[in-house]
């Protein structure tokens, strides 16, 4: 993966992994804090639901001591009372309770009314006028029951022409005579439908926010709950009210809409993906550039450091910005100019060093022939002294013997001026197969043949003509001196493109080879194993500096049987 990728990929989930963190950190809290108030809020609405139930209670049984509170003065109770004081109920009032009844229940805020005597029989019903003159033992147990309190309790009632059961909240109370005596009483049940009543109520006091629905203890729908099934999914508690039997409970269910927290969630949901989306933008803008400007200097270094390692020493990089990576890029040029510096030191050392080398060389090959020269002169002069007889012979002989070693000077003299005088090289673009082809023209005979085995898309090195044919000169030499003695001999200069920077040649023979020791010194000026008749052992120390002053790079290679071979690398034009 490319640093600019990596950057941006590191930038995006830098801006990215805390938005979505916040975001769910933030639902959750949302989340948790509005459950939470939904827990309170529908505990607070379920004990309103209790107390408005009390209330409700409580407002029945008022409306009934209203009713009763004075029943001898009452146009409703005191005829029922004077029928009873008589024994008996004439027909004019039951056929006017008949009619009035109902009235009354309306006036008095009741949907439930009923009279009836102490022996159980009703004497006026306003819900269910057809039942006046029926004894209701239920009722007449209810009145003896204990507890005053107002009860659910099911109830037939007329409406139009159907009867039907309703749940009702009723309560009863006693309407005694004070005129007439106080054994003349009757007992008044009254009663509301409890659905409507109570949502009436709730509606009041909890407000549309929360939905109320009422039921019976079958689940059947006694108010509210219209269209239920959409607040299905919201947060709810049901409150049961119970009531005289079992079948009699009523249940109330109370729900609070979260829509309000859907939406915060939604809205929460939204500005984070609104925010990763922008972080997401901002971090591949941001990763661009910010990349860009680290990894071009990287990838300018990186060419930098390619181009050193090939020798390039006079690289240096725009430095071009004041942060740790314009200090990087200072630090490589001035490491570059350390390594430019200290090679140039190094050659110099190396020459020097070189120099001391040859020098002593010199003075040791020179002093080889001083000897027998001076032996010569003094042998020389003592017989010329002594008036030697065979003066003639011995003249004869040691001046030749000094002229031998003479020559043998003036041949070191030359060799060494040569060595010395070797001038830079003139690079330019050079086609190898005719350097090749020449020194194979110089050095080819019938007895040892030179092969030529060049590569057909052989590319142009950059080189000196001169220098690179006496390099290759010297080789094909050594290996033609090698090869004295052996049958059938060979030599073969191959040449090839090794990659896109080097040109590959060898020349190679098939004689003797040398040793490991032999390969350890073989560059090294005047080393020889060619004894005093042979070579001067400046040959191959020629080649490796013309190399080395070409840019280029030479190796020996000898596993002996196979004769010896040297791999030239010169770099490509
Ligand atoms: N092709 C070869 N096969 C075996 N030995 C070799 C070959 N080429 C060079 N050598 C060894 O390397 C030594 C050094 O070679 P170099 O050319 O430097 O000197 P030289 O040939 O001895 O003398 P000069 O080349 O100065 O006449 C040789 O003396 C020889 O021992
Ligand atoms: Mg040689």
């Amino acid at each position: 993966m490319r640093l600019r990728t990596k950057l941006t990929l590191t930038i995006a989930a830098a801006s990215v992994v805390p938005v979505v963190t916040a975001a769910l950190v933030g639902r959750e809290v949302v989340e948790r804090r509005s459950r939470a108030d939904f827990g309170t809020q529908l505990a607070e609405s379920a004990a309103e639901v209790e107390a408005q139930y009390g209330g409700l209670q409580r407002e029945l049984r008022r409306r009934l001591r209203r009713l009763t509170t004075d029943p001898d003065d009452d146009q409703f109770l005191g005829p029922i009372l004077i029928g009873q004081a008589q024994g008996r109920q004439d027909d004019a009032t039951y056929r006017r309770l008949l009619d009035t009844t109902p009235q009354v229940m309306k006036e008095r805020g009741l949907e439930v009314l009923t009279v009836i005597s102490p022996r159980g029989k009703i004497l006026a019903s306003g819900h269910f006028p057809g039942r006046q003159g029926e004894r209701n033992l239920a009722l007449l147990r209810w009145w003896r029951g204990r507890g005053a309190k107002a009860v659910l309790r099911k109830e037939r009632v007329l409406l139009g022409r159907k009867p039907e059961t309703l749940l009702t909240l009723q309560a009863r109370r006693v309407a005694r005579s004070t005129d007439l005596g106080s054994k003349v009483h009757v007992m008044v049940i009254g009663g509301v439908t409890v659905g409507p009543a109570l949502l009436g109520r709730l509606r009041q006091r909890l407000g549309q926010e929360t939905k109320i629905r009422i039921q019976d203890a079958k689940g059947r729908q006694l108010a509210g709950g219209s269209s239920w099934e959409q607040y299905r999914r919201f947060p709810s508690t049901t409150v049961t009210l119970s009531g005289a039997s079992e079948s009699e409970r009523i249940k109330v269910t109370l729900a609070i809409s979260d829509d309000p927290l859907r939406h915060q969630l939604m809205e929460i949901n939204v500005a984070a993906g609104a925010l990763v989306a922008f972080g997401l933008v901002l971090s591949l803008v941001l990763g661009l550039v910010v990349g860009r400007r680290i990894s071009r200097p990287l990838q300018e270094m990186a060419a930098g450091a390619e181009a050193v390692a090939q020798g390039d020493l006079e690289q240096r990089l725009p430095v071009r910005s004041r942060d740790e990576l314009g200090e990087l890029v200072k630090a490589f040029n001035e490491m570059t100019a350390d390594l430019k510096h200290s090679k140039e030191q190094l050659v110099a050392a190396e020459r020097v060093a070189a120099w001391r080398e040859i020098a002593r060389r010199i003075a040791h090959e020179i002093k080889n022939p001083l000897f027998p020269i001076q032996t010569s002169i003094e042998t020389l002069r003592k017989v010329h002294q002594k008036q030697h007889p065979d003066f003639e012979e011995i003249f004869d002989e040691s001046t030749s013997t000094i002229l031998e070693e003479v020559q043998r000077l003036k041949t070191i003299a030359t060799e060494f001026s040569q060595f010395a005088r070797m001038p830079k090289p003139q690079l330019a673009p050079c086609p190898l197969q005719e350097v090749l082809a020449s020194v194979r023209t110089l050095y080819q005979t019938e007895a040892i043949p030179v092969e030529l085995d060049l590569a057909a898309d052989l590319p142009v090195v950059t080189g000196d003509r001169e220098q690179l044919i006496q390099v290759f000169s010297n080789l094909v030499k050594n290996a033609r001196e090698a090869l004295g003695g052996v049958t059938s001999p060979q030599i073969t200069l191959h040449a090839r493109a090794l990659d896109a920077q080097w040109v590959e040649v060898g020349v190679s023979d098939n004689g003797p080879g040398f040793s490991e020791e032999v390969m350890a010194k073989i560059f090294t000026p005047y080393f020889t194993t060619k004894g005093a008749a042979g070579g001067s052992g400046l040959g191959l120390a020629i080649v490796h500096r013309i190399i080395m002053d070409h840019s280029g790079r030479i190796e020996a290679r000898s596993d002996g049987e196979e004769g010896a071979s040297f791999l030239v690398l010169l770099p490509r034009a």
